[in-house]
This record gives C-alpha cells, structure tokens and sequence, in this order.
C-alpha cells in the first residue's frame, strides 16, 4: 500500500505538472504556431534561397526552444516541491541553468561546426557528455509533443464533457445527481490524468536511453530474396551480403564494427558488398576502419562505392587505396565482372560526392556521373548498382536491374514505421527511399518480393552519425538471394 505522503507528493508533482502542462498547452502552442507562421512568411518570401528541408529544420528549432523551456522551467518547479524556502531554490535555479549552458556549450564551441554533430573527439568524458546531451535532446523533444498531444487531448476529452453535461442539463431542465458529482469532485479522474501525464513524459527519456544503451548496437540480420527475371542459371541462390553506413567514430568502435564482420562472415556469402560512409567525419579513423573492414570474407570478393562522408573530408582516393592494400575493391564509377559457371553479373560501382557542396556543383558533378554510369551498364547482362544514396533509381533507360544503397539510417535512425510506414525522420524531409526493398520510381514503395523488374534494396547501416540514439530503426546487415523463380 502506498504511504500517504508519498501519494500527497505524487499529486503534487502530478498537479504541478497538469498546470505546467496547461500553461504550455494555452499558451506555447499559440507562440510556437505564431513563430513557425513568421517564418513560413519569411520564407515563403525568399523561396528561391530555402526548401523544404531548411522549413523543417527551423520548425524542429523552435519546438526545441520551446520543449527545452517547458522542460527547464519543469526541473526547477520539481526542485521546488522538494527542496521548499526561496535561498536554496534560487540556487536550484541558477545550478539547473549552469549544468545546461555548460553542456550546451560544450556542444557548440562554433556554430555550424559543433562536434556533437562532428563528433570525432574519443575521450571518455566527452563521449559521457555527448551521449548525455543527445539523450536529453531527443527525449526532450519526443516528450514536449507528446506532452502537447496529450494535454490537446485531455482538452477535447474535457470540452466534449462540457457539451454533454450542458445538452444533458437542458434536456433535463437541472443537472443529474451522477453529473454535479463529475463537475463537483474530479478528483479520480484528476488523479488519472496526473499519473498518465507523468507517464506519458517519462517514455520518450526512458526510449531515448533504450535507443542509446541497446538499439544503437543490436545488429538484425535481414534475410531478402531478390527476383530478378534475366538472371543467368549459375547464379540463382547467389548471395550477396551488403553492409552499409558503418561510419566508425566515437560511438561505433572498432569493436562492434568487428562483431558485424563476424557476423557477416558466418553468414557466409558469396560477394560482400559495401554502401559506403566508412567514417564519421574524422578523417584519421579511416586506417581503422579498413583494417577492420579487412577482415571480411567472400569467395567472389568485397567490393565498395564512396559515401558523402568520405567525399566530405576529401578521403576517398586515400581510403580506395587503404582498401586496396587490403584486397577490397572500391568501384568509383568503375566496373567489375562477377563471374560464375562461364556466366557473368555486372557489378557497378558510382561516388556520392559531398553533401557539403554548393548545390550548382552538386548538380554538375552528379550529372557527370550518371553520364559515366551509363557507359557502365551492360545492356544484355543483370546489372547491379552499388551506390550510397539511389538518386537515379527509376530511370528505367539506364538498364540496373538491382541497386544497393544506404545513407539514410533506417529514417534518420528515429522512425515509428512500426505504427504508420512513413513515420519517421527522413519522411519528414521528403526522403523518397527509407529502408527495405522498392519496385520502379512510380511505385515508390516496399514490394514483398522482387516484380522482376528494376529494384532498389535501402540498407539501414549498422554505424550512426548526429545523435548516438537508434529508436525504431536498428542496425542492418543485409543478406540478398539472388533468383529467376517467381
Ligand atoms: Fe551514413
């Protein structure tokens, strides 16, 4: 049985957050859509200079600005009710908004360049600090919405109460007993609503440390037969394994990169395949990660193509020839026969270039390599694709039956597309290919099997970049069987 006091401080904390949830509910949800309309204008106003994404992006910005107020003010009211007297809960006060600054600080020495965001530091204490910063940067966030949506909810639940009570009334001329006692004592329906509240904040910090501590590194096999009708004889129950997105750093060691080679190899298959982003974005880490990497084994060999990270740090003739050394063949805008039984697959390989281009030399670069992607492809033999992110999956003039890629991390490694496929970060932006397998560009969907015609396998690499959290989107290394039969 729960002792008294400590429901009476339950209530409390309970009331206390209704009332901040209240507060936030009337009042932020009005400021934010003020804010997120003046900036819609702005933009709106200089659409030829920002997109989608740079909209989203600022929405995201200003409901962590709010999320991180609400949440602030919400640790010092808790301080509060614990700690009462004014000295101590000023310096409750002042402490709370100094641990902040300081990790927030330590997160951004330069604007744009925080090594949070690029992170390559390996120090203990600062991958404590990161990982304590992302960790409260998602599960604040995730709260704060869910935190609205509930308190919305417990508004509309509240409103449709109120109309039913006032049509009751004036059917009935005077309030029935059972009603002016719901209108008089709320107090278990109260008492129900400040411990879902409590709850309802809770999960996403509770999600966010599962995404950190657990997700983050728990590996899934996938299993994916791939139909392809024009596929010769001698390779049907071909199996290529593909890794992508391996991007080792401070929160993917070389270690666990050295547990999924394990596993790679003990799926024994018969051609590995890599997507690319080897590194996060230290440009020193790509010594390890190929000697790593070296360890992969194949009778028909391992064969790669260049991620923007590689291009990003301006490694990717350093890294080809690292691999080289090793016996891995990175394939940039290259081509290599796979050949079986006096038949053959034709294996392609193309950069990404960088993300961090102007968009004008971005476009030229990516131009020039689908001309060259095009001389590439044989016309009369299964042509597969090895390339970071699909950008010209579709195009059915270019003749690629199958096409493997990653870069997009299973939707941005924080994805709900276990309730609702699309429900996750990437979709949000506007990313077209997520994760799993994709018939043509018009279908734009997952298929269950391959329609025989052209199809695109979206890895969700087994490395993380940005926040070390992966929630609803765990790491993949992807096993591909290669068949004629339907
Ligand atoms: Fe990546």
């Amino acid at each position: 049985m729960t002792p008294a006091w400590r429901t009476s401080r339950i209530g409390e904390i309970g009331g206390s957050f209704l009332l901040v949830c209240r507060r936030v509910v009337i009042h932020w949800r009005a400021i934010i859509l003020l804010l997120i309309l003046a900036c819609v204008a702005f933009l709106v106003a200089r659409s030829d200079e920002f997109g989608r994404f740079e909209l989203i992006l600022l929405a995201l910005l200003l409901i962590f600005i709010a999320s991180q107020i609400f949440w602030l003010r919400r640790l010092v009211d808790v301080g509060e009710r614990f700690i009462p007297g004014r000295p101590r809960c000023v310096w409750l006060t002042i402490v709370t908004v100094v641990v902040y600054l300081f990790v927030f600080l330590y997160s951004y020495p330069e604007w744009g360049q925080g090594h949070v965001f690029r992170a390559a530091d390996y120090r203990p204490l600062s991958v404590v600090i990161h990982a304590v910063f992302w960790w409260w940067f998602v599960g604040s966030m995730l709260a704060f919405l869910l935190v609205i949506a509930f308190g919305a909810a417990d508004r509309v639940v509240r409103a449709a109460g109120w109309v039913y009570r006032k049509a009751r009334m004036a059917i009935h001329q005077r309030p029935a007993a059972a009603d002016v006692e719901t209108v008089l004592q709320p107090s278990s329906r109260r008492r129900f609503l400040e411990r879902t509240a409590v709850l309802v904040s809770a999960t996403p910090f509770l999600a966010a440390g599962y995404g950190l501590l657990y997700e983050r590194q728990d590996v899934e096999v996938v299993r994916q037969r791939i139909r392809l009708a024009r596929l010769p004889k001698a390779f049907e129950g071909f199996r290529i394994a593909q890794l992508s997105d391996i991007h080792i750093g401070p929160f993917t060691t070389a270690d666990y990169i050295r547990r999924c080679v394990a596993i790679t190899n003990g799926l024994e298959p018969d051609l590995i395949a890599l997507t690319g982003d080897y590194i996060c974005w230290d440009p020193e880490a790509q010594s390890e990660v190929v000697r790593v990497l070296a360890g992969l084994r194949a009778p028909h060999g391992v064969f790669g193509c260049m991620g923007n990270h590689e291009a990003d740090v301006g490694i990717e003739e350093s890294i080809t020839s690292l691999f080289a050394a090793q016996g891995i063949r990175m394939l940039r805008q290259q081509r290599a026969a796979i050949r079986l039984g006096g038949e053959m697959l034709n294996l392609i390989g193309i950069d990404h270039g960088s993300d961090l281009a102007p968009d004008a030399e971005r476009q030229v670069e990516g131009d020039r390599r689908l001309q060259r992607l095009k001389t590439l492809v044989m016309p009369n033999t299964v042509n597969i694709l090895l390339i970071h992110y699909p950008h010209a999956f579709g195009d059915h003039e270019l003749g690629i039956d199958l096409t493997l890629a990653g870069d997009i991390h299973g939707g941005g490694q924080l994805s709900l597309d276990f309730i609702h496929r699309g429900l996750n970060l990437s979709s949000l932006i506007g990313v077209p290919y997520i994760r799993g397998l994709y018939g043509d560009k018009h279908a734009m969907r997952p298929v269950i099997d391959g329609s025989g015609g052209e199809q695109l396998y979206m890895n969700r690499g087994i490395g993380i970049t940005g926040f070390p959290i992966r929630l609803g989107a765990r790491p993949e290394i992807t096993v591909l069987e290669l068949t004629r039969e339907a």
